[in-house]
């Protein structure tokens, strides 16, 4: 049985590989998909959502479009690593279909209402603000979600400030009421994806798919190894968002530890930090993790797969 998810992203060159693996992966079946501000503007990220759907043939999945600021601060964008667009590099193709006309937390709330209590996954991969607002306008979604598997956050490292990773720190509220829920959490932070590197090696690999969507993920790693190499300094660019879908695919390419977690709101160094207490065994009843070791070569091969497995869909 396939799993069922709703990807609430920002895209994103990362978040558009995570749509791209979602949608290519059998054991995954994509319920939805919601756009949130983060690493360019509503819109933006949207238009973006929207595109990537045409260059993965991805039809019949309702896309509908969330918060266009955070909960209680300003919005602060990512185009030093994103680009003005949000997908800079490749062209984008204009969308062929059309956004679901539900906001982002009414297509939430109705899908995990609609479906079986304990089958609806959700997979954030940028600011917690939809999640967040979904969680507070209809309560009973929370113990009817199987989990959230959200990437974000860290615990020894940060980079939109020196302890503070982006998708958490732009709106800290909306993580604190993610991580303070009662479902169960696990955190695919830095620590982790900075493992996932697309290194020359990895490009190779999906050069050698040779479809139009693996050019597609080509010319967006290009623009985002440029900008990594540039803002901060890595020699290969670190693909975060698709280790969360990754770990719904096959929870062994992903070894977790569980901890309690929080975020911290009131610091003047550590806004937005993540905070998981790994002093000792975590307490009974502890419901959230964090991911600390990614098996490289299974999370790539199951990257090459899904593009094999799209194909060219135009
Ligand atoms: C996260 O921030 C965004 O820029 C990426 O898409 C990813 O979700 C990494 O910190
Ligand atoms: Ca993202």
């Amino acid at each position: 049985m396939p799993t069922s998810i709703l990807l609430d992203c920002d895209p994103g060159h990362d978040d558009a590989i995570a749509l791209l693996l979602a949608h290519g992966n059998p054991d995954i079946e994509l319920l939805g998909v919601t756009t949130v501000m983060g690493n360019q503007t509503l819109d933006k990220v949207t238009h973006n959502a929207l595109s990537i759907a045409r260059v993965a043939g991805i039809t019949g999945v309702p896309f509908a479009a969330g918060c266009p600021r955070p909960l209680v601060r300003n919005l602060e964008t990512a185009p030093s690593i994103h680009g003005e667009s949000g997908l800079d590099g490749p062209v984008l193709p204009e969308p062929v279909i059309e956004l679901d006309t539900r906001h982002a937390v009414d297509l939430i709330i109705d899908t995990v209402m609609e479906r079986e209590p304990g089958t609806v996954t959700l997979v954030p991969t940028g600011a917690l603000t939809n999640i967040a607002m979904a969680a507070r306008k209809e309560p009973r979604i929370v113990p009817r979600v199987k989990e959230v598997v959200l990437m974000g956050g860290g615990f020894h490292t940060g980079n939109w400030s020196a302890v503070a990773e982006f998708n958490i720190v732009i709106d800290p509220e909306a993580a604190h009421i993610v991580f303070n829920e009662r479902w169960p959490l696990t955190m695919v932070g830095l620590d982790l994806t900075h493992q996932a590197l697309a290194t020359p090696a990895v490009a190779e690999r999906i050069a050698a798919v040779g479809t139009g969507p693996a050019r597609f993920v080509g010319e967006l790693l290009d623009f985002f190894a440029e900008t990594y190499r540039e803002v901060q300094g890595f020699d290969a660019p670190p693909v975060h968002d698709p280790c969360a879908v990754a770990y719904v695919i096959d929870p062994s390419v992903l070894t977790v530890r569980r901890a309690p977690l929080d975020v911290e709101l009131t610091g003047t160094l550590t806004l937005g930090m993540t905070v998981a207490d790994f002093r000792a065994p975590a307490p009974d009843g502890c419901t959230t993790q964090v991911a600390v070791d990614l098996d490289v070569d299974r999370f790539w091969d199951l990257i090459i797969d899904a593009l094999v497995r799209i194909g060219d869909p135009e």
